[in-house]
C-alpha cells in the first residue's frame, strides 16, 4: 500500500518530519523506496541535474513524464510526486487539468505539484476537485527565475513575507494537501509552518518546516556544477564514481578486465571441433 496523502497530513498532526527527496530513474527511486521515504518527487530540477539546463524552464511533459514513469516502476511505497513544467499550467484551467491528469493517468503518480501561491490557487482547486492531490510550492518558485532576478531568498521585506503566508494561506484553502517552501528565512518559514494546517516541505527555509526536500543529486553529491547553500552532501558520488571509471579505464587497457570471472566459457569439444 502505498503513502496517501492522509498518511503525509496524519504526519504533520503527530509532529512527525515528513522526508521528502527528488528521483529521476528506475534504480535511484528504487533505493529512495527501500529506505522508506515516503515522498518522491519527480522535479522539474531534472531539467538542470539529468538533462543539463541551466534553468528548469526547457522541461516539457514529454521529458517529465518519460522520468515519472520510471520512477513509478522503482516504487511500491512512496507517494510519487510529478512536478508539472513550466506554461502546462499556467495558461488556463483546462491546461492545469489536462496536464495533471497525464501525470496521473499516464506516469502513474499519485499527486502533482505545481508553482505559485495566489495565481494559481483556482487550478489548484479545479484539480483537487478533479480528484488529483496537489502540493504547492512558494518562495523560491525557479520556474520563474527570470521574473526574481535569479535564484535568490524570498519574503525578506514585510511586504514579500505578507504574500507568502498569504499564498500559503490560499494554497490550504484551495485544497493542497502540502506546500513547498523554497529559499526563505527559517524563522517565515516557521511562521507559516504554524499558520497551516497543512504540511510545509522545506528546501532552504529551515528546520521549523514540517518536512524537508532536496535534490538527490547534490545530497549525494553527484551534480558537480554548484552545491546550493541549502544541501548537505551526505556523499561524494563523484569522487566514487570518478575513481571507480579510471580503474575499470586502466584495467580494459591493460587487458585486466575481464578476467574468468566475468566471462563465459564453453565445452572445449565443440571449441576443438570448430578449429
Ligand atoms: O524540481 C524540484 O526538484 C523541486 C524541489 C526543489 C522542491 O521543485
Amino acid at each position: 500500500m502505498r503513502v496517501t496523502i492522509n498518511t503525509i497530513k496524519g504526519m504533520k498532526s503527530k509532529g512527525e518530519k515528513i522526508a521528502m527527496v527528488t528521483a529521476y530513474d528506475y534504480s535511484t527511486a528504487k533505493i529512495v523506496d527501500q529506505v522508506g521515504i515516503p515522498l518522491i518527487l519527480v522535479g522539474d530540477s531534472l531539467g538542470m541535474v539529468i538533462l543539463g539546463y541551466e534553468t528548469t524552464i526547457p522541461v516539457t511533459m514529454d521529458d517529465m513524464l518519460h522520468h515519472t514513469k520510471a520512477v513509478v516502476r522503482g516504487t511500491k511505497r512512496a507517494m510519487v510526486i510529478g512536478d508539472m513544467p513550466f506554461m502546462t499550467y499556467q495558461i488556463s484551467i483546462e491546461d492545469a487539468l489536462r496536464n495533471a491528469a497525464r501525470f496521473i493517468q499516464e506516469g502513474g503518480a499519485q499527486a502533482v505539484k505545481l508553482e505559485g501561491g495566489v495565481t494559481v490557487a483556482e487550478r489548484v482547486r479545479r484539480v483537487v476537485e478533479c480528484g488529483i492531490p496537489v502540493m504547492g510550492h512558494i518562495g523560491l518558485t525557479p520556474q520563474s527565475v527570470h521574473q526574481l532576478g535569479g535564484f535568490r531568498v524570498q519574503g525578506k521585506t514585510s511586504e514579500a513575507a505578507t504574500s507568502l503566508l498569504e499564498d500559503a494561506t490560499v494554497l490550504e484553502e484551495a485544497g493542497a494537501f502540502g506546500i513547498v517552501l523554497e529559499t526563505v528565512p527559517a524563522p517565515l518559514a516557521a511562521l507559516i509552518s504554524q499558520r497551516v494546517s497543512i504540511p510545509t516541505i522545506g528546501i532552504g527555509a529551515g528546520v521549523g518546516c514540517d518536512g524537508q526536500v532536496q535534490v538527490i543529486n547534490d545530497i549525494l553529491g553527484s551534480f558537480t556544477d554548484f552545491v546550493p547553500k541549502h544541501a548537505k552532501q551526505y556523499a561524494r558520488l563523484s569522487d566514487i564514481i570518478q575513481s571507480a571509471l579510471a580503474e575499470y579505464y586502466d584495467e580494459v587497457r591493460a587487458g585486466r578486465f575481464p578476467t574468468d570471472q566475468h566471462s563465459f566459457s564453453m565445452d572445449e569439444s565443440i571449441l576443438a571441433s570448430l578449429e
